[in-house]
């Protein structure tokens, strides 16, 4: 082939700055065309603007800028120059409105191109594939009516698989997935329309791909029945060649904007979830930091803030309390003792018995827990959490004396974790009790310092717990198990 004949057909290519770029050798010049045909980014460019990924859509557009610039397809280079700029800018309004100008634009020259390499021999076995991006499969007994529609969108650039029953239609979709689908109704003796388009919707790769029905019927029945069914329009029959091309193009437009759209919500919902995540992640270290602080005050209770968090989420999961509710409650038990940051640590820490008065001190605990941690907003009840856990059923706890329901539920739930863990975990001056002492111990609390429902649930656990693995474990190895 030579450039001169190139020129001559290929008007629209500036052939002698490409040539210039390739210091005038044009066999050179053609194995850079050759090269930019095969190198077609319309589907990987296309995939990056469905995903929404504007970084690897501006490398793309950059990447093609330069080799349409080194063929002389300068329009194309233009183009993709100023999609590059938008991608840049984060454009978005631009790129919207001219992606898929430009796609059809690059893939209209590719084409030209293409055609003119396939009349020469030495191209002839070149396969050239990727043209089909924009294919639209047309399903339709009729001969006459499939060549006619090939004929029209054909000469619009589209690549058409024509096919004459719904079986065949539906053999074809799952290889080839096109991207719009014209359809007739009627085809006997196979299934029709309306049953090409169910057995589209039951597959999750072919129930996105849109569908337009091509009728002879006006009835209201038909097109009804075809919405019904899923379809996206309908074109009449004969066939008139510009409302064709102007439904399909507006469809597949449609579309795209569409999935790009569903990519959007889908990117924006996996951000917010990461960053929900993150912060998720952040709340859990500092609540847990703070909660060994707690407990590192206190050397008698190693791992008691950790531990009662456990069991009150294991408390409320019985209770069905919702995911976010448990987190809530998580964060609230693992701080319901953050006040003792305000006892003085020789009291906490006393081995002897406590007097009256630091036993009134030791109990403030909860009300400076409520004072720290009232501002917070983000986890209802944090605060009546540290204030309330001590409180006890029948009225006689403390800081409030509040009674039955009017403690809210979150501390009824720590209040039976708390005590459960006090009685399971070691102390200096003796290890955790037996199992069997513990349940008999909530059970005498039934009403009195504990919520029934929730003590009948804790013990329900504690039955369950058959190798009482509920329990502190901490420094088992040395001083052995349960007293
Ligand atoms: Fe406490």
């Amino acid at each position: 082939m030579s450039v001169e004949l190139l020129k001559q057909r290929l008007p629209f290519l500036n052939i002698e700055s490409g040539l210039e770029v390739c210091m005038g050798d044009e066999g050179f010049y053609l194995d850079i065309l050759h090269a930019y045909l095969e190198e077609n980014c319309l589907s990987a460019l296309n995939d990056f603007y469905i995903r929404g990924d504007w970084r690897g859509y501006r490398i793309r557009v950059h990447a093609l800028k330069s080799s349409s610039l080194h063929v002389g397809a300068d329009e194309v280079s233009a183009l993709a120059k100023k999609l590059e700029y938008a991608a840049r800018d984060d454009d978005m309004a631009y790129i919207h409105l001219n992606h898929y100008k430009f796609l059809w634009e690059y893939e209209a020259l590719l084409k030209k191109v293409n055609a003119v390499f396939m009349e020469y021999e030495e191209y002839k076995a070149y396969e050239y594939e990727g043209l089909g991006r924009l294919l639209v499969m047309v399903v339709d007994d009729n001969e006459m009516n499939r060549d006619i529609a090939s004929h029209i969108l054909e000469s619009e650039q589209y690549s058409v698989m024509a096919l004459d029953s719904g079986e065949e239609a539906i053999k074809a979709m799952n290889k080839y997935l096109p991207d719009i689908v014209l359809l007739d109704i009627h085809m006997p003796p196979g299934i029709n329309g309306y049953e090409v388009m169910n057995i589209m919707q039951q597959d999750e790769r072919l129930a996105g791909i849109p569908v337009v029905i091509m009728t002879g019927d006006d009835d209201d029945d038909t097109e009804l029945k075809g919405l019904m069914a899923g379809a996206q329009d309908f074109i009449a029959k004969p066939f008139n060649k510009d409302i064709m091309m102007a439904r399909v193009r507006r469809i597949i437009e449609l579309d795209h904007i569409k999935k790009f759209f569903q990519a959007e919500v889908l990117k924006k919902t996996k951000d917010a979830d990461d960053r929900r995540r993150e912060a998720e992640n952040i709340t859990d270290e500092i609540v847990k930091a703070l909660a060994s602080t707690i407990d590192a005050k206190d050397k008698y209770t190693k791992g008691h803030s950790e531990r009662v968090a456990q069991y009150a989420v294991m408390l409320a999961t019985e209770m069905g309390y919702t995911e976010k509710e448990l987190r809530n409650l998580k964060y609230t038990a693992l701080l319901h003792d953050i006040g003792k940051i305000g006892v003085p640590d020789e009291i906490i820490n006393k081995t002897s018995r406590l007097t009256d008065e630091e036993y009134d001190i030791i109990k403030t605990h909860s009300a400076i827990g409520y004072d720290i941690l009232k501002n917070i907003t983000q986890i209802p009840d944090i605060a009546t959490g540290a204030r309330s856990h001590h409180e006890r059923f029948d009225g006689r706890g403390y800081p409030d004396g509040l009674e039955g329901t009017d403690i809210k539920e979150i501390a009824r739930i720590i209040g039976v974790a708390d005590a459960y863990d006090a009685m399971t975990s070691n102390r200096s001056y003796r290890r955790s009790l037996p199992q069997d002492v513990v349940r008999a111990e909530i059970l005498k609390g039934l009403g009195s310092q504990f919520d029934p429902t929730i003590g009948n649930i804790m013990i329900d656990l504690i039955d369950k717990d058959e190798n009482y693995l509920m329990r502190d474990f901490s420094d088992d190895e040395n001083n052995g198990g349960p007293v």
